[in-house]
């Protein structure tokens, strides 16, 4: 018996010291997410010129920094939380993988409002200069996986808010929080 005890102890013993050599030898980086940039999709602009209401064609990009880890996305969406703080799913698709050094990019549509500000002269100038302002953030279950080895799965939540998205083209993209 003291014996069975001692065989299992150091076996688990070994794997404990595989499972943190491999971890240590191939350091999994999280993923670096970011919002680049929103279109305005179909929008209506009222007579008095006060707001801008309408769809908006985000474009997230996903970037997996690590050198020999992929990364295997499972279940996941992309929620929007508006000023009223309720929770939508925006966007929800397959199942996909990212091998090291990829880009992704998933791209969403999003019912916002675009305000007039102080110090432009209407929303038209506003919308030239300004951008449009989202609460978005992401669920997700994800794996790393070297060769034939998967990690089990690690729950990830991503938080682009407030992202400030300039419209049309951005040039400093809004960086996510990610959360592993
Ligand atoms: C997607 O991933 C989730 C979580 O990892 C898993 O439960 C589900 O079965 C997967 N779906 C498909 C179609 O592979
Ligand atoms: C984002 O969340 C904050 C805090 O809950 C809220 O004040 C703001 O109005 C939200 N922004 C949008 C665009 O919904
Ligand atoms: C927030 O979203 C919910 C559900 O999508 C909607 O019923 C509500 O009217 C929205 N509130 C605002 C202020 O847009
Ligand atoms: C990233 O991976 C996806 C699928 O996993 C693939 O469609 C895409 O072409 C890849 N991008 C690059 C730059 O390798
Ligand atoms: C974008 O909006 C945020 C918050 O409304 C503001 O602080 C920022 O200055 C704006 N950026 C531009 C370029 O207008």
């Amino acid at each position: 018996m003291k014996h069975i005890a001692f065989v299992v102890i150091g076996i688990v013993g070994i794997m404990s010291v595989a499972m943190v050599m491999i971890w240590a030898v191939v350091k999994p980086k999280r993923p670096i997410y970011a919002i680049e940039y929103g279109l305005i999709s179909e929008a209506t602009l009222p007579s008095n010129l006060e707001s801008l209401v309408g769809n908006f064609r985000f474009v997230m990009r996903s970037y997996n920094p690590n050198t020999k880890a992929t990364i295997y996305y499972g279940s996941m969406k992309i929620l929007s939380r508006n000023s009223s703080n309720d929770k939508s799913v925006v966007w929800s698709g397959k199942n996909f993988s990212q091998p090291p050094f990829n880009v992704t990019r998933i791209s969403f549509l999003l019912f916002a409002q675009v305000e007039k500000k102080p110090g432009y002269e209407d929303i038209i100038q506003h919308i030239q200069h300004g951008n449009v302002s989202s609460n978005i953030s992401v669920r997700a279950e994800i794996r790393y996986g070297i060769a034939n080895w998967k990690s089990s799965p690690l729950r990830v939540g991503i938080y682009c808010r407030p992202a400030n998205v300039m419209l049309g083209h951005n040039f400093q993209p809004a960086d996510c929080y990610v959360d592993l």
